[in-house]
């Protein structure tokens, strides 16, 4: 039985002694906030997105046109959202996405999102471009659940050291992401001539690494680091990759393999053919590709051609707990939370994120129980118009 929406009780509650909550419970209510408090440079890179940002647009535009329909007189009393996603069991369908140098908008950054995630027994996905290393992480995040994300460098050894070390630092799944082996055009970032990476921010598993540590002359100090950040920028990503190159990462991976940035159903059953576990139906949350389709609207193709042969999952555009209800209802297996845990995490560190998780579930809950559902799988089209 779940008790995530146990969490509008305790608010109410609190309010006895007049106490209400820090953070707005609307979540689409946390950019503005942060853009008020944040510098401008670190909110710019956050709610940034590509080009005009039509993407984006697009993105929140299809959360708006699927509305759920409610239905009535079913028992709705005992639920569960639990599910079990790639061998990772989580209490609702709801991952941490991959999210780089988060320590601009928190000094404490990674830490403290792995820090919150573990008490929700959420899974962190953690970025390569994370700013503490994933050792780090992994020790703040305890006996949490975790996934590496791998932006897939240039120097395949470089690749390989990355994969070894996140399976020694307990990460269970690997997330490789497609869709940003380059920097889009990101007229926020690019107005303010601000990226992070550049200034020796989100390098900290590259700097960290032996490998690449060996190709910079030895550890990263002052010396070295202008060499270390121009190898960082010729290795970062890597645009001649084909899909005859996922066998590297069996190779190199025992655990599942999931695709980030899958758009096309064709590029889905490509990944069946390559023998990946999973996709991720993404456009990073708009930030590559300017003018592209919402990403909610490419989820129901890629479900139809593999959704019953490897794991959906879904991102780009969750806000609410109404939103995650609507993915899965469209076929996603559980969904990435992205900029509102960033949100959070600025807004108030790892307390922040903690409150963005428990709105997400106890929301999450409460909306499937109105509209007639006690668990995630019986969630589908036939609950949206
Ligand atoms: C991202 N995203 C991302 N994805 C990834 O695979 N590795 C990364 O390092 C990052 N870094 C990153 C930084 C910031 C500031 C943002 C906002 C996003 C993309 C992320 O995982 C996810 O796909 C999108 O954020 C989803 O869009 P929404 O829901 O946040 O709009």
């Amino acid at each position: 039985m779940s008790a995530l929406a146990d969490f509008q009780n305790e608010i109410y509650l609190q309010g006895l002694g007049e106490v209400v909550p820090e953070l707005p419970t609307d979540l689409t209510r946390l950019e503005a906030l942060a853009e008020e408090r944040l510098p401008a440079r670190a909110f710019g890179y956050v709610a940034g997105s590509a080009g005009s940002e039509a993407t984006a647009r697009a993105n929140r535009a299809a959360f708006e046109r699927w509305r759920i329909v409610p239905r009535m007189l079913r028992n709705v009393s005992e639920r569960d959202l639990s599910v079990e996603v790639l061998g990772t069991p989580m209490p609702a369908p709801v991952l941490l996405a991959p999210i780089g140098v988060q320590s601009i908008f928190h000094p404490d950054g990674e830490l403290a999102v792995a820090r919150a995630a573990a008490s929700a027994g959420l899974p962190m996905v953690l970025s390569t471009a994370a700013s503490y290393t994933m050792e780090e992480v992994a020790e703040a995040n305890g006996d949490g659940p975790r996934w590496y994300q791998l932006y897939w460098p240039k120097d395949r050894d470089l690749a390989a050291s990355f994969l070894e070390r996140a399976k020694a630092a307990g990460y269970t799944a690997l997330v490789v992401t497609l869709d940003t082996f380059t920097m889009a055009w990101r007229p926020r970032d690019l107005d303010q001539a601000y990226l992070p990476f550049l200034r020796g921010i989100g390098v900290a598993n590259y700097f960290s690494d032996p490998v690449f540590q060996k190709a910079v002359g030895g550890p990263v100090t002052d010396a070295n680091r202008d060499t270390a950040i121009l190898h960082w920028v010729a290795n970062f990503g890597n645009p001649s990759l084909t899909w005859d190159d996922l066998a590297f990462l069996r190779e190199h991976w025992d655990g599942p393999i999931v695709l980030k940035g899958i758009q096309h159903p064709d590029d889905a059953r490509q990944a069946v053919d390559a023998g990946m576990d999973g996709v991720v139906v993404s456009n990073h949350g708009g930030r590559q590709v300017d003018g592209a389709i919402a990403s909610l609207d490419a989820l129901p193709g890629v479900v139809e051609a593999v959704g019953d042969q490897i794991t959906v999952l879904f991102d780009s555009g969750v806000r609410t707990g109404s939103d995650v209800a609507k993915a899965l209802a469209l076929g996603a297996k559980a969904v990435l939370l992205a900029r509102p845990y960033a949100y959070g995490l600025a807004l108030g560190g790892e307390a922040g994120v903690r409150h963005v998780l428990r709105c997400v579930q106890a929301e999450l809950e409460l909306t499937m129980t109105l509209a007639g559902v006690t668990r995630p799988a019986d969630l589908g089209p036939g609950f949206l118009a």
